[in-house]
């Protein structure tokens, strides 16, 4: 296992992703944590991540001691290389120029991480990605130059004795060709880690864990048919059978026939005891003219918890209650380990609870991040399109009416969100884009039908590629396909005069509207 100390940088969960993509199982802390932590942690290689601040300046983090005392080799990215090189002795310096985008690098020296890794295409260089401001200008005693660029002399460093290695570029983004082979190397072959972070295992090693976890009680589960509740279901019934209970609560904020869909999947095609409540009059009265986001995120949020609660209490007493959190949403969620991403909207799926509820938490997924959860998804028999679908928020159409939600709106949204997602299938775009779907504008525009004109509302478009929905482009989807898409939505649904596409990248736009 490996870890990872976060000092900030926005590519921190990437360098995460990609060790266990390699088949390594690694955790991401806060730069800060405690030695002892650590130690028991046990890790057999240590990733320091680069962040936003200045080694020359005193008040900024370094990098605990005790990484360097475990005797294992550890690997500084950016300012993980640069807190690195001033901890043993060598000199940083604030550049001039910051260097931001491609450098070609040039590896010597014959460093195990770096040395003949272009070879098979015959190219000396590699090709990577930059993104720093300061530079070690001095390397430490012990530690040789592995690599340069034309501005940066020492693009990488090393001390092989004590097995240190340092990156001024990252090798975690994409864009850096051998990003991934380096990592790779770093992992495998320098730390020794055996790739047995797979499907199959980390399968067997979750049931194992929960069953040794609640023993012979039973669990519920609030199901919502998202990836993540939905692989849980299906984890936990592989692990305790019937003694599983899923609550799904229809909030009439779902997609079109969601509810029949989940029903049909999970209770009779798997077997799993699920109690459907529609609860669609509820949650719209509560969100009687609410037009604030926040505020209606917050209201929808605590009714599905009224609803759950009640609905439990109707059930024999169960210990356990089982939650589809992820390890971003542990990341993210402010007081974690890490606690250093912004939370720009508050995410209903976290925590929570109310004190009353006593129940104890079972989150088998607490450790993965979503592609593994979709690839366990796969593995434990969901069907693909379920596993592979787009994300949908907790808040579902709540927050993709921009207005007061009334059922009206509701209904006609979910009519068109089902149109255009039905013709990207259709198109075979569905899979090339990341998330996809249909806003709802409270405002009226003409239109003509006939010899009338008439006074409806609007519906935008929004579809984008990404690859970690912190960063998003717009779809740049085929002309034909949005006209099919538009024309059947005015067409095909009273209310709706005028479609519009969204053609805002995030950031600075977000990928919902509110
Ligand atoms: P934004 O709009 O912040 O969205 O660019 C990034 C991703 O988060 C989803 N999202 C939410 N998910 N509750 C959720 O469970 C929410 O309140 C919420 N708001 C946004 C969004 O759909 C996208 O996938």
């Amino acid at each position: 296992r490996i870890l990872i100390l976060d000092f900030g940088s926005q590519y921190t969960q990437l360098i995460a992703r990609r060790v266990r993509e390699i088949g390594v199982y690694c955790e991401l802390w806060a730069n800060d944590v405690d030695a002892e932590q650590i130690r028991e942690f046990n890790p057999q290689g240590v990733i320091l991540s680069g962040g936003p601040e200045s080694v020359t300046s005193d008040d900024t983090p370094r990098a605990t001691q005790v990484v360097f005392e475990l005797g294992v080799p550890v690997l500084g990215i950016c300012y993980g290389m640069q807190t690195m090189a001033a901890q043993f002795g060598g000199k940083v310096a604030a550049s001039k120029h910051r260097e931001f985008g491609y450098a070609e690098v040039s590896p010597k020296n014959h460093s195990p991480l770096l040395e003949s890794l272009d070879d098979h295409a015959g190219l000396k260089k590699l090709d990577v990605w930059m993104s720093h401001g300061d530079k070690v200008v001095e390397l430490p005693p012990g530690f040789d130059c592995i690599a340069e660029t034309a501005s940066a002399p020492i693009a990488a460093m090393a001390n092989e004795e004590k097995r240190l290695y340092g990156l001024q570029f990252h090798p975690e983004v994409t864009h850096t060709r051998q990003g991934g082979e380096i990592l790779k190397r770093f992992v495998r072959e320098i730390c020794g880690c055996d790739a047995l972070w797979t499907p199959g295992n980390i399968i067997d090693d979750m049931v194992a864990r929960v069953q040794e976890q609640v023993g012979d009680d039973e669990i519920l589960l609030g199901l919502s048919g998202g990836v993540d509740s939905s692989v849980v279901a299906a984890l936990l019934h592989k692990a305790i059978g019937d003694k599983l209970t899923c609550v799904f609560v229809d909030n009439g904020l779902l997609r079109l026939k969601e509810g029949d869909q989940v029903m049909e999947m999970f209770a009779q095609h798997m077997g799993i005891r699920v109690i459907r409540v529609d609860a669609e009059d509820l949650f719209l009265s509560k969100l009687a003219g609410v037009a604030d986001p926040e505020q209606k995120r917050k209201i929808i949020g605590n009714a599905f918890i009224d609803v759950f609660d009640a609905e439990s209490s109707k059930l024999n007493e169960i210990k356990w209650l089982a939650q589809g959190t992820i390890y971003p949403d542990v990341i993210e969620s402010a007081g974690s380990k890490t606690g250093k991403a912004h939370v720009i909207k508050s995410h209903h799926n976290v925590g929570g609870l109310p004190e009353h509820m006593k129940m104890q938490l079972v989150e088998p997924l607490r450790e993965l991040f979503k592609d593994e959860v979709r690839k366990i998804g796969v593995e434990l028999g969901l069907p693909y399109d379920m596993v592979y679908r787009h994300p949908f928020p907790g808040p579902g159409l709540g927050v993709r009416i921009l207005a007061e939600v009334k059922k009206e709106y509701a209904d006609i949204l979910r009519e068109a969100d089902h149109i255009f997602i039905e013709e990207l299938h259709k198109a075979d775009y569905y899979h090339k884009t990341s998330q996809a779907f249909a806003v709802f504008l409270p405002v009226k525009s003409v239109g003509v039908t006939g010899d009338g004109r008439r006074y409806e509302y609007v519906v935008a478009l929004r579809a984008v590629e990404t690859i970690d929905f912190m960063t998003a482009r717009w779809a740049h989807l085929p002309y034909e396909l949005l006209e099919k898409v538009s024309s059947r939505i005015i067409n095909e649904i009273e209310g709706i005069s005028r479609v519009t596409y969204d053609i805002s990248s995030k950031p600075p736009a977000t990928i919902e509207w509110e």
